[in-house]
């Protein structure tokens, strides 16, 4: 008995000790510091991209449930707290630092879904079943479902990692501070998200809403209190972040503004100049990049040729096929054999490259590669040519998007892009486009970037150089 106790000391005592080096002994900014000592009912950790605001919940989160906050004493364990974001996958890197917090082993195995019987309804509760936490609960919902879902719940304390919808607010609210509950919300807003956040501005205006708004900045990324005082991103990295930034987002990713830089264009340096009937010369690859649009059946292709002239690479986008509203994979096809017999002169043979992006949503009516060479397939008859069925997808790492359009920006200024009058929507787009992730320019342009990071970043050989055009 004698020894089993030692033993479970021994564990505990290492437990403690484990613990001590998470959460507990880290060290925070002052940003972090004077929000993790908010006594507002509600708080917000606005701001820049990169400043701390991910970990900081995860930290109340942690601290909360087991009774640890430094400065919110306000319920002792057992707790409830509700951490709510749009999706799981967007919460899931927040629970992933959490779980760098709190030994995992202290939570139940088993998630418990509660409430409800319709799929996707269900909130998840991780119960705690050991360490000073015992009996709190941790759940887990999406702001489209939590506020019916919640409308039961006896809420501690509530955290969100980025913008929350004002339904939401709206319901949960009332529900948290009748128990005399808090909440504390981290988010920097983007293109995508900052139209939707006037109402929760113009709370923290009237007061409501105790705002911490963080700009991207070597103070704000150096804890303090340590015996040197290391930041965590360097003064020239925080440079390279702000240059690599959209210029529509840099004032809200850097932390200076709740808003996007109004007419601020991706492609700012596209110009008239780009424009031409130039036909490329003969012999040059040929490129043909797609994207698989999540609105059906809006697909859509560029096709580009490239060349090196005078040792400078340069890109010809002849064509761009598109389907009418829900056109068919066939006619796709079509649309793309017909752009290359009439604007080039050549056939579904003569392209050298193939690109096409991964369906970003699974399921019925997307399309993928696949879907396209099949299509081809149905037209064109067994074999196909070797190129087309090699059809590769774009390579993707942190930060490729932003550098494909600074590519493009580039080549642009420097007279490389040469686009014909007919592609139309294209252009339209280049001239247009400010970021919007939902915009309708984006497809084409998402197309135009996956062939031309790959015409000239890669070193691929032209199979048919004897191939001329028109
Ligand atoms: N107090 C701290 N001490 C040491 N490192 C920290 C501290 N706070 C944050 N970091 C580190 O800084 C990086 C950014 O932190 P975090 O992800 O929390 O920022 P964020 O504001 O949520 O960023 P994003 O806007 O990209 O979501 C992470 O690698 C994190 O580990
Ligand atoms: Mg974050």
């Amino acid at each position: 008995m004698s020894t089993r106790s030692n033993a479970q000391e021994l564990i505990s005592a290492q437990e403690r000790r484990q613990e001590h080096q998470l959460s507990y002994s880290m060290r925070w900014t002052d940003a972090q510091h004077d929000f993790l000592r908010s006594t507002a009912d509600i708080a917000l950790f606005s701001g820049a991209n990169q400043v701390g605001k991910t970990i900081i919940i995860a930290a109340d989160i942690a601290m909360f449930l087991e009774g640890r906050h430094p400065y919110d004493q306000t319920h002792a364990p057992p707790v409830k707290v509700l951490f709510a974001g749009h999706t799981w996958a967007e919460m899931a890197g927040t629970l992933e630092k959490l779980w760098g917090m709190i030994d995992k082993r202290r939570f139940k195995e088993t998630i418990r879904f509660e409430g409800g019987s319709l799929k996707g309804q269900k909130i998840a509760v991780y119960d705690v079943i050991s360490g000073p936490g015992k009996g709190s609960q941790l759940i887990i919902a999406t702001y489209a479902q939590g506020a019916k879902r919640i409308s039961g719940m006896t809420i501690h304390r509530l955290l969100g990692d980025e913008p929350l919808t004002k339904h939401f607010f709206g319901e949960a609210v009332p529900r948290l501070l009748r128990f005399g509950g808090h909440m504390r919300i981290g988010l920097t807003p983007t293109l995508d998200t900052y139209a939707a956040l006037d109402w929760l501005w113009k709370l923290v205006d009237d007061g409501v809403i105790e705002e911490h708004r963080v700009e991207l900045t070597v103070a704000n990324v150096t804890p303090r209190g340590g015996l040197v005082e290391t930041p965590w991103i360097s003064a020239g990295d925080i440079e390279l972040f702000e240059s690599r930034c959209l210029p529509a987002e840099v004032e809200m990713r850097m932390g200076r503004s709740r808003y996007a830089v109004a007419g601020a264009r991706v492609i700012g340096r596209f110009s008239p100049a780009n424009i031409s009937e130039e036909l490329p010369p003969g012999g040059a690859r040929v490129t043909v990049s797609l994207d698989h649009s999540k609105r059906p059946g809006r697909e859509v292709a560029t096709i580009l040729v490239d060349a090196k002239v005078k040792g400078a690479h340069r890109v010809w986008v002849t064509s761009v096929a598109a389907t009418a509203k829900h056109g068919t994979p066939v006619e796709f096809a079509r649309a793309i054999q017909t752009a290359l017999r009439d604007d080039l002169g050549i056939t579904v043979a003569d392209v050298d490259y193939w690109i096409g992006d991964r369906a970003a949503v699974s399921g019925t009516g997307r399309w993928d590669n696949q879907t396209v060479i099949d299509a081809f397939r149905e037209i064109l008859g067994d074999p196909l040519p070797e190129h087309l069925l090699a059809m590769e997808t774009p390579y993707k790492y942190q930060g490729s998007a932003t550098d494909g359009w600074r590519l493009i920006n580039a080549m642009c200024a420097e007279g490389h892009i040469l686009i014909h009058p007919r592609c139309t929507t294209l252009i339209n787009s280049l001239r247009v486009w400010e970021g919007l992730a939902s915009a309708p320019e984006k497809d084409v342009l998402d197309a135009l970037r996956y062939g031309i990071v790959l015409a000239i970043k890669s070193e691929y050989t032209k199979q048919r150089p004897e191939v001329r055009f028109r």
